[in-house]
């Protein structure tokens, strides 16, 4: 039987915590613990954000890759962006999609389901930590399994923080933590958006339209508004560049609603080999990789920029 979680209002938070009630608030909204948005916080949670062990951490910048389309590059650019990271960043990648693309590029057996360690339906959360994979020196990875898709409805106010709530042991681990967003909207996709801190969009440009665009961009408007006020936007990701259009009159489109990278991703058949042999892609094709690693340097740069 699992015992009762203990709720404490913002004031008894903040005194649990050793705080006056505005700086616990401060902090709270800063950090998103959970709860800061309803005012209602789990003692144990608390302790998670505050035991002195995790004062140091908690500094990981958690990415989303999101965009509503399927085939516009998500996947793609969530792992060989984390790869190229972790050449020189500890990374967690989070597989944040029932169809699991990146899972099954990495692991060959089956996984538990990550839905046995959400609080969703009355379940009891547990430890996420023994769900990670590592996958290489640097590159861990947070397995997803077809069982996700039950995370449909939203029947308490806290099932819209559950992955926020079960990375919180992990956030001081790592300086990177990526998530690859399913290419829906609802309960799944705004989980995601509510415990990143950087959205990134991959967009693919030769099947590009405005209003896609812009619904994407309303999109991100409405959850950054009511949900995750600390979101921001790093910028649209032009992805399967071809050179066949006039990039400046694209990015030009997309550049009304959406901050661009100067890297574009160029179409490469190295990418669905490398996907193919579930291989990484440095052992594929430097040239391809090197597409990658100048992306994450503009990452790192924009969130250095945008941090401070
Ligand atoms: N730059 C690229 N060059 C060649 N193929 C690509 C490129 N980006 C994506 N693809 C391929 O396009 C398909 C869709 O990409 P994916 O990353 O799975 O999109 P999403 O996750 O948004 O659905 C995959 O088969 C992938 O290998
Ligand atoms: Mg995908």
């Amino acid at each position: 039987m699992g015992k009762t979680e203990t709720t404490l209002t913002e004031e008894e938070a903040a005194k649990f915590v050793g705080l006056k009630t505005g700086e616990f608030s401060a902090k709270a909204t800063s950090l998103k613990i959970p709860g800061w948005k309803t005012g209602e916080f789990k003692q144990s949670v608390l302790v998670k954000y505050f035991e002195p062990t995790e004062d140091d951490g908690l500094d990981s910048h958690v990415i989303a890759v999101s965009n509503q389309k399927g085939g516009e590059g998500k996947t793609t650019i969530s792992l060989y962006l984390a790869e190229a990271l972790s050449e020189n960043h500890k990374v967690l990648l989070i597989d944040w999609d029932p169809q699991a693309n990146a899972t099954q590029l990495f692991l060959k057996e089956d996984v538990p389901s990550v839905m046995d360690y959400l609080g969703y339906r009355g379940k009891k959360s547990k430890d996420i930590t023994p769900a990670v994979r590592t996958i290489a020196e640097n590159f861990d990875l947070l397995p997803s399994t077809l069982e996700l898709a039950n995370l449909t409805t939203p029947y308490e106010r806290d099932d819209f923080e559950l992955l926020n709530e079960a990375i919180l042991p992990l956030r001081s681990r790592y300086e990177y933590i990526i998530i690859d967003c399913p290419p829906s909207l609802g309960l799944i996709l705004e989980n995601a958006l509510i415990c990143a801190d950087y959205i990134l969009v991959p967009i693919q440009t030769r099947a590009f339209s405005l209003q896609g665009i812009r619904d994407l961009y309303e999109t991100f408007q409405k959850i950054q508004k009511k949900a995750n006020q600390r979101l921001k936007l790093l910028g649209a990701v032009l992805n399967q560049y071809e050179g066949q259009k006039a990039l400046a009159g694209l990015a030009e489109g997309v550049k009304r609603y959406f901050p661009v990278f100067e890297t574009v991703i160029q179409r490469r058949e190295a990418i669905p080999q490398a996907q193919a042999k579930m291989s990484f892609l440095a052992k594929i094709d430097l040239t391809t990789m090197k597409n990658f690693r100048d992306l994450a340097s503009e990452v790192k740069n924009k969130i250095d920029v945008q941090k401070n």
